[in-house]
């Protein structure tokens, strides 16, 4: 497993998605990724599965010290009481000491960005979690949060696949020395109808979703492909073995648009 290094924090660069995965179902899965070799478990208190998750670790006997689990704080806990609170449930749900990455899950305009800042680092400071970071916030938000937060945050984890183009994002943390985690991709399963990620992946004997996620690999982004089927885990943690050429990366990069943006929200920023 490669990882993406940012302010001390190692990321795995392929870890699992757990949103719409619950229930027993959910626990099998993570305890199956696990045994596959996932090191990495991406959560969110709104995706009312904590618990499955961290059962599926427990089932999976590895050592805790190995595993990198995220989890999100959602929206409607961002005042400072109610993230901290919340974050101890969220512990609470998945029998961890601490998580390793405590991300805020969109922006909320509605409280103060320093005052959910400072409880995030407060978290931190508490041994709640190992690391702290953000998640769909745009340049400007990022750059904002970033002056305003005590602590350093390490990711921001956003929507990023082949038909959704980042450049000024990917710019921004880089200059940052923040992590852009991909989410959605392989752009929800839709990624095997391209003919050209298709083709790409023909000639490496890959499937297109491979190709998605290797494509992300050689970018230093960690992707979290989330899968409901013990067969495509393998297959999705299997893109080490092989390098796509500069052109067959800049093919990839030219299907990018504004217009391939999967997942909306309600409180979602102004794009970049
Ligand atoms: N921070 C945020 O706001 C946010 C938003 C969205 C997602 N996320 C995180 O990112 C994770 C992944 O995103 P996502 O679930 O939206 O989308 P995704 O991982 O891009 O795609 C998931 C879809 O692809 C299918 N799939 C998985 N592996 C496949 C393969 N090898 N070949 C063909 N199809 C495959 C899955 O179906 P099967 O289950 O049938 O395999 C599922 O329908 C989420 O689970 C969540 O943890 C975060």
């Amino acid at each position: 497993m490669q990882f993406v290094e940012a302010h001390g924090a190692k990321i795995p660069a392929i870890g699992l998605g757990t949103w719409e995965l619950s229930g027993h179902s959910c626990a099998r899965i993570v305890e199956q990724a696990i045994r596959l070799g996932y090191r990495h478990i991406d959560t969110a208190q709104v995706y009312y599965n904590e618990r499955d998750v961290g059962e599926g670790i427990r089932n999976s006997h590895i050592r805790r010290s190995e595993m990198f689990v995220a989890t999100k704080v959602w929206t409607t806990h961002f005042a400072p009481n109610d993230l901290l609170r919340s974050t101890k449930e969220s512990l609470h749900k998945m029998r961890l000491s601490e998580v390793d990455l405590l991300m805020l899950h969109w922006p909320n305009a509605h409280v103060p960005l320093n005052e959910t800042l400072g409880a995030l680092a407060h978290a931190r400071e508490l041994g709640m979690t190992r690391h702290i970071g953000v998640s769909n916030f745009t340049v400007a938000l990022l750059k904002q949060a970033v002056a305003l937060c005590p602590e350093p945050l390490v990711c921001n984890q956003v929507e990023y696949h082949p038909f959704l183009g980042q450049s000024n994002l990917l710019a921004a943390c880089a200059e940052l020395g923040i992590a852009m985690v991909a989410y959605s991709p392989i752009a929800k399963g839709t990624a095997r109808q391209s003919e050209v990620l298709t083709r790409i992946g023909a000639a490496h004997g890959k499937s297109p979703s491979q190709v998605c996620l290797r494509w992300l690999v050689q970018q230093n982004v960690p992707a979290i492909p989330r899968t409901s089927r013990i067969e495509r885990l393998s297959q999705n943690i299997d893109v080490f073995d092989f390098v796509l050429s500069d052109d067959e990366m800049r093919e990839i990069f030219a299907l990018g648009s504004p217009e391939g943006r999967l997942v909306h929200s309600v409180t979602e920023p102004d794009w970049d």
